[in-house]
């Protein structure tokens, strides 16, 4: 029997029910099914939540790449493995295939060991979405170096900051970036990153842009002549399954970002098995997820995940909004897209354009939606069912986390009823928890709680590197013998889940736990708002009180603001009840965004309690004008 590919909602439970009864059983199956060991494992799971240390597959021997590459020459040497669209949709797309890919992982590979890494060497990978940045990856995971890949968007400060935690030696960059319209000075980041990056010893520059950069004598070479020079063939570095793959950096509500560390064997099988159930991944298929390779979304449903399947995985280095806001929809068009994987914020962004930029693309070889990265409000869910699937593609609505490395709560297409703003199930061997606050866990259906996970899954982060007690402190601490996810959620009577937000962001007024999702979804409804976000302040008689930030639909900025505010509040009461209206509401050209599209809400919640003196750090955010714009408005 294979267990590989669920097809409906009876076999789901079947599959569910034995993957909790017996875990190591379940997923001793789906490794040995569907994988390369050079070795197989002496124990399928090790775990103790009290330490915490998790182990899969001890004792397995492997190399990623080979999963990925190298098995699949036989039978798809010249499929198209990395299909890449370029920024300017003038410039031709590139079919690398799996023939192709595997020389280029080669030949980066022997670059990297001409220059002096090894295994378990850290290496920073800072490149924009080009084809190199997915060849990076995997030549570090050839050789069993350690990639820590750092999003091309982030300031020279987030990047020193995040080479010096992991003592990166390496870092690979490029000339330039292209983004929309714009041109970007990469190289001169990095300069600037790694005058306080004492322990980097060279550079790798890959030429995008043919711009005139800074070479440092001794430390910087371009990328392209030495490839040139490298041999193709790389034998892989024969990796134990418990050995680091990479470390992800991921914010935390406090400090300095936490690196994440994933391991080789479990992650891999986990984000193979996930991507093939809840994409439904045919073999003419072409899968496209939207994200950058900088956020954990890409290296699990952009790179490996696709990969181990030998599916094509299309990397789009452009953005939404360029030339024009029907980009995505005429690169669906172009390349007959099948899967389609994408973020909440950017499906507002576009249901905000009108529909012409849509309507003149041909879509109907859409089969699967997808989103993540933040609870989907409703308005949006149905915008993206209507226009973009027609009603005939189910929504995955994708619940997970950088520290989770692959989905854990999500519709199975095809098989699970979808229902707007919910991520309906857990995930085949995901044994999900809503708990109290005393700690107990809440059974039954139709209650909300704390979610946590209770059983190990395979690519769980096995802990933050160079600080394991934050690891414990941070995941373990809060509910015994539970992975805790910094989530609330719902689950609804037939057992749906629903992620409320995240829990720091529950705001409890006159004794009412309120997630802050709920009441946005709601706002959301009304026809001229575009997006809001909320947050409470202290209020004498209610503890707290709640504070919105609304921006408006362009058909609603002529409108009387004192009317608009009565007409959200009555949509909140609609909506929810009288105790979720808002005291202030504020009108905003835009809201601070982090990078991957999440709304900073601590900034927010400052400005709302007048705490504006330390608005801490804004350096991750997309757009820090914003706030002034905030704070000089503020109620
Ligand atoms: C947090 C994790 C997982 C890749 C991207 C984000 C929120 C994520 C959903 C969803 C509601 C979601 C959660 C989670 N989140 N997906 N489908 N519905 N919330 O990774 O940056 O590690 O963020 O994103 O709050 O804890 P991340």
């Amino acid at each position: 029997m294979s267990n590989y590919h669920i097809k409906h909602l009876e076999e789901y439970y079947q599959v569910y029910r034995k993957s909790v009864r017996n875990p190591e059983l379940f997923w001793e199956e789906v490794a040995e099914e569907h994988f390369l060991w050079r070795k197989k494992w002496d124990n399928v799971l090790s775990w103790d939540f009290k330490k915490p240390e998790i182990k899969w597959f001890e004792g397995a021997k492997l190399n990623i790449t080979e999963n990925c590459i190298d098995r699949h020459l036989t039978t798809r040497a010249n499929k198209t493995a990395i299909l890449f669209e370029p920024n300017n949709p003038n410039e031709p797309a590139q079919h690398i295939t799996y023939k192709q890919l595997h020389e280029r992982v080669g030949k980066f590979a022997n670059v990297l060991k001409s220059k002096g890494i090894g295994k378990g060497d850290r290496v920073c990978i800072y490149l924009p979405m080009i084809p190199e940045l997915a060849v990076a990856l995997l030549a570090c995971a050839r050789i069993g170096a350690i990639h820590s890949v750092v999003f091309a968007g982030f300031s020279a400060t987030a990047l020193s900051t995040r080479i010096n935690d992991c003592d990166a030696k390496m870092v690979i960059t490029s000339d330039g970036s292209y983004r929309g319209d714009k041109s970007i000075d990469l190289k001169g980041i990095v300069d600037d990153a790694l005058k306080s990056c004492p322990g980097v010893q060279s550079v790798l520059v890959v030429n995008r842009t043919n711009r005139t950069i800074q070479m440092k004598d001794g430390r910087d070479v371009w990328l392209q002549p030495l490839l040139d020079e490298a041999d193709t063939n790389c034998e892989p570095e024969i990796m134990d399954a418990e050995d680091p793959l990479f470390i992800l950096y991921t914010s935390g509500s406090t400090g300095m970002p936490k690196g994440m560390m994933h391991s080789t064997a479990g992650y891999m099988v986990y984000t193979a098995y996930t991507f093939k159930n809840v994409f439904q991944y045919k073999e003419e298929d072409i899968y496209w997820c939207t994200a950058d390779i900088g956020w954990i979304t890409g290296h699990s449903y952009i790179v490996y995940g696709p990969l181990a399947n030998g599916a094509t995985t299309v990397m789009f280095e452009g953005v939404p909004s360029y030339p024009d806001f029907g980009r995505f929809w005429e690169v669906v068009e172009k390349h007959k897209v099948t899967q389609f994987y994408t973020a909440p914020t950017a499906i507002r962004a576009l249901a905000k354009q009108g529909m012409e930029f849509i309507e003149k693309h041909d879509l109907s070889s859409l089969k699967v939606l997808g989103t993540v990265g933040e609870p989907i409000n409703e308005e949006a869910w149905h915008w993206y069912n209507d226009n973009v699937g027609k009603k005939k593609s189910p929504i995955v609505d994708t619940w997970w986390q950088t520290e989770t490395g692959g989905i854990m709560i999500t519709p199975i297409p095809f098989a699970t009823p979808t229902k707007p703003t919910y991520a309906t199930l857990p995930f085949i061997g995901i044994q999900p928890a809503l708990m109290d606050e005393q700690g107990n866990e809440i059974k039954g259906n139709q209650v909300d709680g704390r979610l946590c996970i209770k059983f190990p899954w395979p690519s769980i982060a096995r802990t933050i590197w160079g600080n394991h007690q934050r690891y414990k402190d941070t995941y373990f601490s809060a509910f015994e013998n539970m992975y805790f996810t910094g989530d609330g959620a719902l689950r609804d009577e037939v057992g749906y889940y629903r992620i409320t937000g995240r829990v720091d962001d529950v705001i409890i007024v006159s004794g009412h736990n309120l997630g802050t999702a709920p009441i946005e979804d709601a706002i959301n409804e009304h026809p001229a708002v575009s997006e809001s976000a909320i947050v409470g302040f202290p209020h004498d008689v209610k503890g707290f009180a709640l504070y919105g930030y609304v921006t408006l639909k362009e058909t609603g900025e002529s409108r009387d603001h004192d009317n608009l505010r009565k007409e959200i509040n009555q949509v909140i009461t609609e909506h929810i009840g009288p105790i979720a209206k808002l005291d202030k509401i504020q009108f905003t050209s835009g809201l601070p965004k982090t990078r991957s599209g999440k709304i900073m809400r601590r900034i927010l919640r400052k400005i709302a309690c007048k705490e504006t003196d330390n608005l801490g750090d804004t350096s991750t955010l997309l757009n820090p004008e914003v706030v002034q714009e905030i704070m000089d408005n503020a109620l």
